[in-house]
């Protein structure tokens, strides 16, 4: 075959299974065979480079470092749109009536179609497609004139370099560029780790990002891309409505948010704000708002435009995620390993919808960076489940002389040393499991139910335990008796009595959870079970060499080496000794599967959404684990079943889209039960 036709072949393969990977989680080759073809493909280009084509995936990272951008002037103007900041139905319900006033339609007309969607929180791009081939993407700058960013966005793996067949010629795509949530949060705490400056928010990181002059950088940043409109196009007879138009941009293969729908009138939005709502901390990204349109494009066209707003839409807005408020003090927080994080005291304020009056400052490196001092106006961020953070300060006069915050050189809590390792970042407090603080988190996590799931051992017994001098290490635990815990204040005889059946309920568990159970630093649930299954048995464990650590799955030479250095402590082999002697035991063969009895679901991957009515997540993971399976967390080709309970949202979608089974709990209860009754 011809080099130019074998190229052209790659790119369309290539394309393929980028789009099954990047796009719908679910990669029909190994990652080893795509490398295979991409470097093929590098080196036919490499030999012919006249044969490099713009929308070659091996276009996506490389570029030349840039000194500016160049301007764009849009083709078609790109617009904002009105913001209802009203935050109740009250800013849904005053958009449908203007609709209505505006196309004149009396109070017995029937309600007007909307397509409601997310107003995602980032920037918005204007892609440019010329017979399929991306050849443009720019800003919105003024809205008249961009910049050209395209180097950049072609390091997004989401946006295709070309169209699925049926493009029209011309194609312009508009959408927003966003940073997930947690890739957001990796980010900082990669930056946090290296001593490099922090983002504020997944938006400012996501605009940094795309205005790198330099496009390996750009390619570092994980960024996202929804379309939610179109700018010029040409030789297309677009749909009649504006979900059709999303719906045909999707069968392009441009990713559109599936979080969308077609209501009815102000009751319709009423509810798509509410629900949305409910579902925003859960999203994997940030939102500020919802954008209802008017659906029908013949309407759109009817009701036109005021200045640069169109009539026929408008964002209507959620609470902030970011609120200022005052800063009153500043707390050292000692964690599990000694850890101290500096942790703002705030004048409560509602940030999200919850109250917040703590919020972490990550640590002294920081806080410095962020320059906040005592009383000073702070910015709070609260998003998701994410613990909130101090981003930064208002600016403004300091009423007087304020110094600058510095870290304790005695922990707060058991008055040891605090060091900070030579190029290190965080503080510690060096006192180890002597230190009260360390003490009590290492019990918490020790009684965690991922642990050995000592129920009833929480936050405040443990404070009263170790307060009262009752438990100093980890194996005093199993020393406590009924009569000394009902000594403890506030502590019935029946809650000792259930604490002391649950302290030997914990003792039968799984070589995993007591590894995990232990706390050793850098392992985690994941690493704890991987070294269980390789070695089997906790002794092979406990004198494996570094090199045989580095031959498990997911453990490097950090982890290694963290682990090494907790088994040569002779006062925590002490500890593992007088564990074992309290009576916790595991069956040593656990990692072998032929001890494992029945495995009805060995070698099936299941994926669990909603709520379950009997079950917890955990529990369900649990069985499912117990029985052989594994559980994943997004579901693609490769899943066996899904187990949707209620409100399941876009796994389900997801799930039934690819023709992946669907079972509700008792449907899971009776694939467990499948190996039992064999
Ligand atoms: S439509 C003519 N839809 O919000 C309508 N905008 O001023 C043009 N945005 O910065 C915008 N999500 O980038 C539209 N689903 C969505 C959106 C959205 C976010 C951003 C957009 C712009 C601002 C609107």
């Amino acid at each position: 075959m011809a080099a130019a036709e074998r190229a052209a072949e790659l790119r369309a393969l290539l394309q393929h299974h980028a789009q099954r990977y990047y796009q719908f989680d679910a990669p029909e080759i190994p990652d080893t065979d795509y490398d295979r073809l991409f470097q093929e493909l590098q080196a036919i280009e490499a030999a012919q480079p006249e044969l490099l084509s713009a929308d070659s995936p091996t276009q996506r990272v490389g570029a030349a470092v840039l000194d500016g951008f160049a301007p764009v002037r849009h083709a078609l103007p790109m617009l904002s749109i009105r913001t209802e900041t009203d935050t109740t139905a009250a800013g849904a319900q005053a958009f449908d009536a203007r609709v209505r006033r505006e196309l004149e339609l009396t109070d017995d007309a029937p309600a007007v179609g909307y397509a409601a969607e997310l107003k995602f929180d980032g920037l918005a791009i204007n892609l440019r497609y010329e017979a399929g081939v991306l050849v443009q993407a720019a800003t919105r700058g003024d809205g008249e004139t961009g910049e050209d960013v395209t180097q950049n966005i072609r390091t997004i793996r989401q946006i295709p370099l070309r169209l699925s067949a049926g493009a029209p010629a011309l194609l312009e795509v508009r959408g927003e560029i966003f940073m997930r949530r947690d890739q957001f949060e990796q980010l900082n705490a990669r930056q946090r780790e290296a001593g490099d400056k922090t983002f504020v928010n997944p938006r400012n990181a996501a605009a940094g990002a795309v205005r790198q002059l330099d496009p390996a950088v750009a390619a570092r940043r994980p960024l996202s891309f929804f379309a939610y409109g179109l700018g010029a196009v040409g030789d297309w007879p677009r749909p009649a409505t504006h979900s059709a138009t999303l719906d045909a941009i999707a069968g392009f293969g441009l990713p559109v948010c599936a979080d969308r729908a077609v209501v009815q009138g102000a009751a319709g939005l009423v509810d798509f704000h509410r629900r949305m709502g409910e579902r925003r901390d859960q999203l994997p990204f940030d939102i500020d708002g919802v954008v209802y349109k008017v659906d029908a494009v013949d309407l759109q066209r009817r009701l036109g435009f005021v200045t640069r707003e169109p009539r026929w839409a408008v964002a209507h807005k959620y609470p902030a995620q970011e609120v200022a408020t005052r800063l009153n003090g500043i707390e050292i927080q000692v964690g599990r390993t000694g850890k101290l994080t500096p942790v703002a005291k705030l004048e409560p304020v509602v940030v999200g919808g919850t109250t917040v009056s703590n919020a972490t400052l990550h640590n002294l490196f920081e806080l410095r960076r962020k320059g906040v001092r005592m009383g000073d106006m702070v910015i709070v961020r609260r998003a998701g489940d994410v613990i909130p953070e101090v981003v930064g300060r208002l600016p403004g006069q300091r009423a007087g002389y304020v110094p600058n915050f510095r870290m304790p050189r005695q922990c707060p809590v058991c008055g040891s040393a605090v060091q900070r390792e030579k190029g290190g970042i965080d503080h510690r407090c060096s006192g180890g499991l002597f230190c009260a603080a360390q003490r009590k988190q290492a019990l918490l996590h020790f009684a965690g139910r991922r642990a050995l799931d000592i129920e009833g051992l929480g936050d405040k017994l443990v404070d009263q335990l170790v307060d009262a001098g009752l438990i100093r290490t980890l194996p005093e635990l199993y020393t406590l008796g009924v009569a000394k815990l009902a000594a403890l204040e506030r502590m019935a005889d029946k809650s000792a009595a259930n604490l002391v059946a649950a302290l030997e309920t914990s003792k039968r568990t799984t070589l995993a959870r007591f590894v995990y159970a232990l706390g050793i630093r850098q392992v985690g649930e994941a690493t704890a079970k991987a070294l269980a299954r390789h070695f089997g048995s906790l002794d092979r464990l406990l004198d494996a060499s570094t090199e045989q650590l580095l031959e498990v799955d997911d453990v490097g030479p950090i982890v290694a080496l963290s682990i090494r250095t907790f088994f040569d402590q002779p006062h925590n082999r002490e500890v593992v000794e007088q564990l074992r002697a309290a009576g916790i035991q595991w069956d040593e063969h656990e990692g072998e599967v032929v001890d494992r009895g029945p495995q009805p679901l060995a070698g099936k991957t299941l994926v669990i959404t909603g709520t379950l009515p009997t079950l917890s997540r955990d529990d369900a993971k649990a069985l499912v684990e117990a029985a052989g399976g594994k559980v994943a967390g997004s579901v693609s080709k490769k899943t066996d079943w899904l187990i949707a309970g209620a409100e399941a949202g876009s796994k389900l979608d997801k799930a039934q889209a690819l023709g992946v089974a669907v079972l509700d709990e008792q449907g899971l209860r009776a694939l467990l039960g499948a190996g039992s009754a064999a």
